[in-house]
Order: C-alpha cells, then structure tokens, then sequence
C-alpha cells in the first residue's frame, strides 16, 4: 500500500480517487482536517476498504513512526502543506509549522521507517514530496519558463516554506540516501478546490451575484493544470522518476488572471444563465494588490515529457469546463464549505482590499 499525506485536501483528495481507480491498491491518508481538508471530497471511497483515513498531524513524530510501523507502505506521499498565499501573508506561523517543521518531522519518521526494512523493500521504497512552481519566484514577461535548474527565489511566506521543505528532501537524499522524488507543479484547478482559490472563488462569487475581485491590474500569469493531470504525472513519477530528482509539471497554459475570470463569465452565463445578471463580466472589480505579487509563472515541463512521457491530457477549454460543470452539479459542498469560518477569512481578506 502507499501512504499519503494531506489526503483530505484538494490536490490529494483527487489523487486517491484516480490512483485507486487506476491501480486498485491500497492508501492509508494521514490528514489533520484543517479548514482545508473534508472528507466529502472523499465520499465516494466511504465504504470502501482500500481507503484508510486516519486524522493526525505529519508534524507528530510518534503517531507516524507508529502508523509506518503497521502499514509498511511501499511509498509516502507528501501533499500536507499550508496552500494559500494570502493566508500566508496574514498568518505566516502555520506555514512554518507544517510545511517546514511537519516536513521534517515526517522525513526523519520516513527515515527510521526506511532504515531498518529489508534490502529489496529498501530499495523499492520512495518519498514523493509534492510542491509549487512557486518556489522559482517570479518570471517578466520574456523570461524563459522555469526549468529545474532555475535557482529557487520565493517572495511569499508560503513559497518559501515549500522551498525550504524541499531543500530538506533534497539534504535527506544527499546526506542518508532516502530515495525520494519532488514534482514542482503550476497552478491546478478542478474539483473540490477550496473557494479560497482563484477560480472557485470567482465560480462561487459569479453564482452569488458578487462582486469578483482582481487584484492588481488583472495581469498576473499563472500556468494552470486541469487537477488529474497532475494526480497523473506525480504516478508516473512515483513509478519510474529517478530517486533525488525534481519534475517540473505544467500545463503550457499560461493565461493572465483577467482571461481566465472572462472565459469563467463566459461558461457561467451559457451553463448557469441569470436574467438578473445577463453578462457576469459586469461584476468584475478590481481591488487593492496582494504584497509582494508574483507577476508570472511559467513550467518548462520538457524532463517529465522526454523521460517518463508525461504531457497534459486535458487543454484548458476542456478543463475549466468539466470544473466548472462539477461546481454547478456540487453546490451542496460549496454550501458546506463555505461555513462561519470561510465568512470570517472572507471579511478578512477582501474587507482590506475595497
Ligand atoms: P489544500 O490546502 O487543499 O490541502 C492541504 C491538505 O493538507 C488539507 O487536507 C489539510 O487538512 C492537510 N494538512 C494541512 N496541514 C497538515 C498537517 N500538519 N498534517 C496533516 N495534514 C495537514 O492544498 P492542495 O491545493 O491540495 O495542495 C496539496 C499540495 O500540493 C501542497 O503541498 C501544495 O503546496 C502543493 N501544490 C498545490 C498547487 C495548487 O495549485 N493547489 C500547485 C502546486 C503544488
Ligand atoms: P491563487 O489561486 O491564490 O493562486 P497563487 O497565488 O498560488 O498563484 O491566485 C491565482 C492568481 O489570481 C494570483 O495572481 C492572485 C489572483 N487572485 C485574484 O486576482 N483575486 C482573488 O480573489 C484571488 C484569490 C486571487
């Protein structure tokens, strides 16, 4: 079986879904259920025995030397993290907490784990740590795209501390021969993405009737990857990716932060049409910039292609519509979601902004 991290979240919900409709085996899913993690994400694997979930923190060293112990995975994935920027620069401390110190607690727990198994498992095992583009910092508009060579330069408080978590990887490889892998992959979207991100954020608000806030100049450049592309090529990665190496993953998909909020408006207004709001367009409104605003991000995704055949399966146009359909059919788990806690952060963010 293989151990997964942060399985409740976005990214690692989709991933247990595809893997186990992939490959049938087993996933023990270790996550703390912060704001961030739900179990509905999971809902379709209730009764199902090949989905174990266990809530605990990566950061607590003696329940996860434990749970190691008595699942003897084969492989650890590691998608636990603090995610969102704005929630970086509010409250940094979080991010320190679980991306870097949980990142090391659960490497050196992997270590005593992988140190005493037999040699043909210890050969076979591997950490997979799943982080950003992020960490490469930001491109002008006729920088070439980032290669995994590119220096690391964050500017946010959650970039750099998935650059230092990845830094700790890289050490654990260097220093005691963990086999692990890292994937540096773009901006994703899809299904059961909190609607603190971008696009569900402008999916939601577009349904309410609410303004939809840009920040800045509208601009800013992100290359976005339909969700189970990336669930795709971190197994192909798991699979055959050569241990101590980084896989960029991308989209080649760059598009600036207005195009995607239009070609949102436009999808809404034909799938979800509104006589009161007859153009969503009309609500776009833009507000004050988040500091320190990384104004483009760009994957150079040739490694991946050229050594484990990995390319996108999904372009845009087929993604954002199969994720906005899935918004528009799951408006239940919007409502969830979107609780007490969700206002609150809400008022926060975007009452500094007006
Ligand atoms: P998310 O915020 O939706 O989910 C994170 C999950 O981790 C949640 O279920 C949360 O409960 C859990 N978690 C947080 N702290 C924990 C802890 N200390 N112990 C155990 N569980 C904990 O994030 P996501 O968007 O699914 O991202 C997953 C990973 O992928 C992160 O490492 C992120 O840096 C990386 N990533 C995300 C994107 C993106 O566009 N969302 C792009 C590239 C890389
Ligand atoms: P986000 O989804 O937070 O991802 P990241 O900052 O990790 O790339 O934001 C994507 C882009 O959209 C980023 O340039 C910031 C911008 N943005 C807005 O313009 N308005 C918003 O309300 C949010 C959440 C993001």
């Amino acid at each position: 079986m293989i151990f997964v991290t942060g399985g409740a979240g976005f990214i690692g919900a989709n991933f247990i879904l595809d893997w186990i409709a992939a490959t049938g085996e087993p996933v023990v899913n270790l996550d703390s259920l912060t704001y961030a993690g739900n179990l509905e994400n999971l809902a379709a694997l209730k009764s199902d025995p090949r989905h174990i979930f266990i809530r605990g923190d990566i950061g607590d060293s003696a329940r996860v030397d434990k749970l190691l112990a008595e699942h003897k995975p084969r492989a650890v994935i590691n998608f636990a993290a603090e995610s969102h920027v704005d929630r970086s620069i509010h409250g940094p401390e979080d991010f320190i907490q679980t991306n870097v110190l949980g990142t090391f607690r659960l490497l050196e727990s992997v270590r005593g784990y992988w140190g005493v198994l037999p040699e043909a498992e210890k050969s076979a095992f591997r950490f997979l740590h799943v982080s950003t583009d992020e960490v490469y910092g930001s491109l002008s508009a006729d920088d070439p795209p980032f290669a995994e060579t590119k220096a690391f330069e964050p500017n946010s408080p959650y970039s750099a501390s998935k650059a230092a978590s990845d830094h700790l990887v890289r050490a654990w490889h260097h220093t005691y021969g963990l086999p692990v892998l890292t994937t540096n992959c773009s901006n994703n979207y899809g299904p059961c993405q909190f609607p603190e991100k971008l696009i569900p954020l402008i999916i939601a608000n577009a349904l309410a009737g609410k303004p939809l806030p840009i920040y800045g100049d509208g601009m800013n450049v992100r290359d976005w990857l339909y969700v189970s592309d990336h669930c795709a090529a971190i197994r192909e990665v798991l699979a055959r990716g050569r241990p101590g190496e980084t896989y960029n993953i991308g989209g080649w998909n760059e598009m600036p932060n207005l195009e995607i909020v239009h070609t949102l408006c436009t999808l809404l207004d034909e799938l979800a049409p509104n006589s009161l709001i007859p153009r969503r367009s009309s609500l776009i409104t833009y507000v004050k910039d988040r500091p320190g605003h990384d104004r483009r991000y760009a994957i150079d995704a040739r490694k991946i292609e050229r050594e484990l055949g990995w390319r996108p399966a999904e372009t845009f146009e087929t993604g954002i519509r199969k994720t906005v359909a899935w918004y528009l059919g799951n408006q239940p788990w919007v409502e969830h979601v979107t609780s007490g806690a969700y206002r609150e952060w809400v008022d926060q963010n975007y009452g500094e902004r007006a």
